[in-house]
């Protein structure tokens, strides 16, 4: 089903629908929650009215805001825009994957070209505005790439340009990894990307990412080759292992930190027939999904096959949607035959493209959500149970507070995914094996914010006890940035790296101009 056209009308309400193609959603889904999202993008602007507080550095005043848009817009060349509210493309620019973590700015800019966005950054740094910088807008935190001053989004870097010498692809920071998938298609290469539809390139690899490939090459951080990046004061560099070594390790997992990332230069990798997709298993059958699931997770061997399993609440019920991939056109018999013969109540498993088992996984976005993450060190069969425990629970639990989904991702990689890389601000440990949980709930009431945080929270702590009394070393284990929840302190992501990224930030941005821009800050 072709749902383009419900997804332009939709995007004008500052959310993703497209990523709402939900595996158990129908048409009749999104019309019920339509009153809702046009509901809570009204709530969303007067909260933003509301909190426009001037803090120490920033100045926001709404009339200092407009000077600066207007300034913007004579600064910049012809290749890069400003729009004001009432546009489609302001509201398009502000859009997130949740509304939750969408914000009516003071105006939008659209940089074409990265000395624009140095002319942009000059002007925003000089005039103390708050402002936002989005990449594929799924960030899930409040002001991480939103903000009530100047939203910045990425969108016109939008290219891939792939060098067979080099076996790298040049990515602009404004795509969402679909769309690099297509670009890099017909050369037959893939990169280290999303593993389900919609996700922005930016955000995903300026905080690590974990991929389809992680098992045999590590996180997405451990493939990068090249950053472009517009430096605080204005500089547009290219920055290597070579240029600046410190640099280069802060931007693997350091964010906005350094400054705005125009381009990333990553590895590619030879591949055009994968095997994968997603066998969706209902209540009753969840016994014998845990079971292969401890299987895969302990027997395992091969680094080519890879699972998320999604323990899903939703509508009253859980279901386990297991995403499977292979790098190869068949997995070899006994890497996945458990999870095929369990009954299953859809199954769309086969030979595809890279992009096509990509868009298999779609991840259905509530009006407000939020990540969170808990990090284990073995998937068994007491900490599996304590998951679908959890799923339950809180699935019940939070019905009467509005919940649309409850879901929590096992994804059991090898123990040795950090050793193909070398340091990088994330993961600040790469000597064990750790294994982030990503927690996932949304819900509809503006009202139940603080109520779905902190059950993300006691959620994540819960399955932390466990894997703690099941003997795993996990209590301080690192937190995955791009799942932690906005007020997750540094230490417990960044660890041992905290000094020495606090010293690169303290060389490169000595004026604290990406400090106008939300996000976890060093
Ligand atoms: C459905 C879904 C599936 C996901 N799957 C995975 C997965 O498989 N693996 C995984 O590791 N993570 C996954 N994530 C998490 C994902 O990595 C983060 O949400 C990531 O931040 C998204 O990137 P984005 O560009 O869309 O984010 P945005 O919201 O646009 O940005 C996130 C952060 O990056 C900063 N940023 C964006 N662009 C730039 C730039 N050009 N220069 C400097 N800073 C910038 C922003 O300011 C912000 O702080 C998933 C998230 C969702 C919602
Ligand atoms: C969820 O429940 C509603 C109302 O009971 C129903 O109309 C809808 O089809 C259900 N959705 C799924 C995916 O089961
Ligand atoms: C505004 O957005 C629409 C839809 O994405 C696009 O076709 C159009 O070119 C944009 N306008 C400008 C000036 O960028
Ligand atoms: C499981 O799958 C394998 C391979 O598809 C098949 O040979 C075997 O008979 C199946 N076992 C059961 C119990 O269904
Ligand atoms: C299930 O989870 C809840 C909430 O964390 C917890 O209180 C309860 O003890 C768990 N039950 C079992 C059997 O683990």
């Amino acid at each position: 089903m072709k749902w383009s056209t419900q997804q332009s009308v939709f995007s004008s309400f500052s959310c993703r629908l497209s990523t709402f193609i939900a595996l158990r959603t129908s048409p009749f889904d999104l019309f019920l929650l339509f009153p809702f999202y046009i509901m809570t993008w009204k709530i969303s602007t007067v909260v933003v009215l509301a909190t426009l507080l001037p803090s120490a550095f920033a100045n926001p005043s709404p009339s200092n805001l407009h000077q600066v848009c207007t300034k913007i817009q004579r600064a910049v060349s012809s290749s890069s825009t400003v729009f004001y509210p009432g546009s489609a493309n302001y509201t398009a620019d502000n859009a997130h994957w949740v509304s939750s973590s969408t914000e009516s700015s003071a105006c939008t800019v659209e940089p074409g070209t990265a000395a624009d966005v140095s002319v942009i950054l000059k002007l925003l740094g000089s005039n103390k505005t708050p402002f936002g910088v989005k990449g594929g807008g799924h960030i899930t935190n409040l002001g991480f790439s939103s903000t009530t001053g100047v939203q910045i989004s990425m969108r016109r870097f939008s290219s891939v340009t792939y060098d067979t010498k080099s076996q790298t692809a040049e990515i602009g920071a404004g795509m969402i990894w679909d769309d690099v998938y297509t670009a890099l298609e017909p050369h037959g290469v893939v990169v280290a990307g999303g593993r389900v539809s919609g996700v922005g390139v930016a955000g995903f690899v300026l905080g690590g990412g974990y991929s389809w490939l992680t098992n045999q090459v590590g996180l997405t951080v451990d493939t990068v080759a090249a950053y472009e990046l517009v430096k605080p004061n204005g500089k547009i560099v290219s920055v290597t292992a070579q240029s600046d070594p410190d640099l280069f390790f802060g931007l693997k997992g350091g964010f906005n930190n350094f400054g705005i990332v125009t381009k990333f230069t990553l590895k590619t990798f030879p591949g055009s027939k994968f095997w994968g997709g997603v066998i969706a298993y209902g209540p009753d059958q969840i016994p014998a999904v845990e079971a292969a699931l401890a299987r895969f997770a302990n027997k395992n061997t091969d680094p080519k096959a890879e699972i998320i399993a999604a323990c899903n609440f939703m509508n009253g019920s859980m279901q386990i949607d297991n995403i499977m991939f292979y790098d190869g056109p068949t997995p070899p018999s006994g890497v996945f035959d458990d999870f095929l013969n369990i009954t299953s109540i859809s199954k769309d498993v086969s030979t595809r493209s890279y992009l096509s088992v990509v868009q298999a996984g779609q991840v259905p976005a509530g009006a407000r959500g939020a990540f969170h993450v808990a990090t284990i060190l073995d998937f068994t069969p007491t900490t599996i149970a304590a998951v679908v425990n959890e799923t339950t629970f809180w699935g019940n639990k939070l019905a009467a507070d509005g919940a649309f989904l409850v879901s929590y991702n096992i994804e059991p990689f090898l123990p040795s995914i950090y050793s193909h890389g070398a340091a990088s601000a994330y993961p600040p440990v790469r000597n064990a094996g750790y294994l982030p949980i990503n927690l996932n709930f949304a819900w509809t009431p503006a009202k139940s914010d603080a109520v779905f945080h902190s059950a993300l929270k006691q959620s994540a702590l819960q399955l932390t006890d466990v894997a703690v009394h099941a003997g795993q070393a996990v209590a301080q284990a690192p937190l995955y940035t791009n799942y932690a929840l906005a007020d997750t302190p540094m230490e417990r992501m960044y660890g041992a790296n905290l000094p020495r990224l606090r010293a690169i930030k303290a060389r490169v941005d000595p004026g604290n101009v990406m400090g106008l821009a939300g996000g976890f800050k060093f």
